[in-house]
């Protein structure tokens, strides 16, 4: 067995009587996540560019005896956001999770980015997760639902990273946006937490971000649990996020990276990669 397969710790019916709304769910994380949660039972409202991988991912969960929909959109324009919202509320009922997967990202020295190319980023994970947000918590409000809000941000959110300057920009305006809503509309019963994962094989990160099999190797080295992480893995992880199981956590951003960015971080962890004659470092004994 690998050490990447998991036992659930979550009951079979988590998520049922809930509607979540997972962007960028035709693919990747965001397909992980969606076809999780609805075999927890929670309906599911799928949004994405592309028609066609989110009927997919809508048929694959109606396959599994859950129920989907999905509606095309870009994050970055607010008006099809709110359509797409609305057509989702349409078909399946009232929405009361929000995950913010919807991502774009690529590898570039700073000083070779253009304005659209940064643009292009930032508009569609910070202003992406802002106008999702922004739909789904003033529907909240309006009409006195709870809700839960997951942001999947990334670790270098708050450390920042070299050759990714937009995202990390973007990430690190999310990481806000989840801490400020979490307080500022918590009173309405909404809760706003984040994930923030180190690498997991994806066709749309790594094809973008590991683009070499030596970087994979190289960064795998670095991860103190010695492998990647899952898609299943970050699933479970979100959805006991955004059960009632979590009421208690607000503005919490989950690090989710196998220990990845703590290795980077602590002053001497690159012993690790030396041999060292420790018992030959001790001062001899009195
Ligand atoms: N290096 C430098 N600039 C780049 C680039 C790269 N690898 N890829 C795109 N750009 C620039 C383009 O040149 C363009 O700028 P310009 O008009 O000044 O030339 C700008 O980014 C927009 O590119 P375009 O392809 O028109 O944008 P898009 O809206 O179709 O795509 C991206 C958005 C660039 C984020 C694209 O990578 C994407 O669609 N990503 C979604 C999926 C994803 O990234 N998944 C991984 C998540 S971890």
């Amino acid at each position: 067995m690998s050490r990447a397969n998991i036992t659930s710790a979550l009951k079979p019916d988590l998520l049922r009587g809930h509607t979540a709304w997972i962007t960028g769910g035709g693919t990747g994380l965001g397909r992980g996540m969606a076809e999780r949660f609805g075999a927890l039972g929670a309906k599911i409202a799928l949004s994405g560019r592309r028609e066609e991988p989110l009927a997919e991912t809508a048929q694959a969960i109606r396959d599994a005896g859950g129920e989907a929909a999905f509606a095309t959109c870009d994050v970055r324009d607010p008006a099809a956001v709110t359509a797409a919202f609305d057509a989702l509320r349409g078909e399946l009922g009232e929405i009361d999770i929000l995950v913010n997967n919807a991502a774009g990202n690529f590898l570039s020295p700073s000083e070779k980015l253009s304005p659209n190319g940064f643009g292009s980023v930032v508009g569609i994970v910070l202003n992406g997760t802002f106008h999702c947000t922004l739909a789904a918590g003033q529907r909240w409000i309006e009409t006195g639902t709870p809700g839960a809000i997951l942001n999947i941000v990334t670790t270098y959110a708050w450390t920042g990273s070299a050759f990714v300057l937009p995202s990390a920009c973007a990430k690190a305006g999310v990481l806000a946006m989840t801490r400020s809503l979490a307080v500022e509309w918590g009173k309405h019963g909404i809760r706003v937490n984040g994930i923030a994962p180190g690498p997991i094989p994806t066709e749309g990160a790594f094809s973008r971000l590991m683009p070499d099999p030596k970087l994979e190797e190289r960064h795998k080295a670095r991860i103190p649990a010695g492998r990647f992480g899952t898609r299943e893995e970050l699933a479970e992880l979100a959805a006991y996020l955004v059960s009632p199981a979590a009421e208690w956590i607000r503005g919490e951003i989950v690090t989710f990276d196998g220990g990845e960015w703590l290795r980077g971080a602590g002053e001497f962890n690159d012993l690790l990669d030396l041999n060292i004659p420790w018992d030959q470092l001790r001062p001899p004994k009195k």
